[in-house]
């Protein structure tokens, strides 16, 4: 992964205080807007959320069968002691751990991990992720982006961000190329308190004529 992890990067990898962080520039709206207008889940659904941190989002989702899978095993613990069997928490590198659940899921999010993944790393895992999604299922993005003419702050919180690869949309949308998945992107100024620019891809596994979400 290149992410700065030294000095007070750190600690960003330690649960409480990334939630803290994320809490304290609006996360629970951004959230809770994220989950609404761009995950759209439904109960019942198969849920796989990759680089899931202390897995955050549950507390948003409806009663789904949520599968969260992260590098971090500080993450996972703390994700395991606050939603207990509401979900199944995996420490692991989801391009090796959850293989064998080919097309099992209806919707992957995986929010806030891209920017830290070079673009190598980022192919493997969509292939991965690729093979886990059902025919019909969706697969969901959300990072911090370059943009023209963006905002000198939000540009400023670019550059302090642990994950060392913030794209442009066109660089996030090269990601998928070639995959087959049709892919729709978004972008949000005003998820967080801060000046702060998001895009969001949702890449649909191509479905059968006629039917609506
Ligand atoms: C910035 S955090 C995002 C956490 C959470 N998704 C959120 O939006 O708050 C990125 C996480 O992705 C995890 N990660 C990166 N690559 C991964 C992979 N291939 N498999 C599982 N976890 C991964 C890291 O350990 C880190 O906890």
């Amino acid at each position: 992964m290149a992410q700065r992890i030294s000095g007070a990067y750190r600690l960003i990898t330690m649960p409480s205080i990334y939630k803290g962080l994320m809490f304290s520039l609006g996360a629970d709206r951004a959230i809770s807007r994220y989950v609404d207008e761009v995950l759209q889940p439904k109960a019942g659904m198969k849920v796989l959320d990759v680089g899931c941190g202390p897995a955050s989002v549950l507390a948003y989702l409806p009663s789904v069968d949520y599968t969260g899978i992260d590098l971090n095993e500080k993450h996972i613990a703390y994700a395991r002691e606050v939603y207990g069997d509401r979900g199944r928490f995996i420490v692991g590198n989801v391009a090796h751990d959850v293989k064998q659940e080919e097309r099992a899921f209806d919707l992957i999010n995986v929010s806030g991990v891209l920017h830290h993944l070079g673009d190598d790393e980022a192919s493997t895992l969509f292939r991965s992720l690729k093979r886990l999604l059902k025919d019909n299922g969706k697969l969901v993005t959300l990072d911090p982006v370059w943009l023209s003419g963006q905002r000198t702050v939000a540009r400023l919180f670019n550059w302090l961000d642990s994950g060392m690869n913030i794209r442009t949309p066109e660089d996030y949308l090269g990601l998928l190329n070639g995959l087959g998945f049709d892919v729709q992107t978004r972008v949000f100024s005003d998820l967080l308190r801060i000046p702060y620019d998001h895009v969001v891809m949702i890449a649909r596994n191509g479905r059968p004529a006629g039917v609506a979400d």
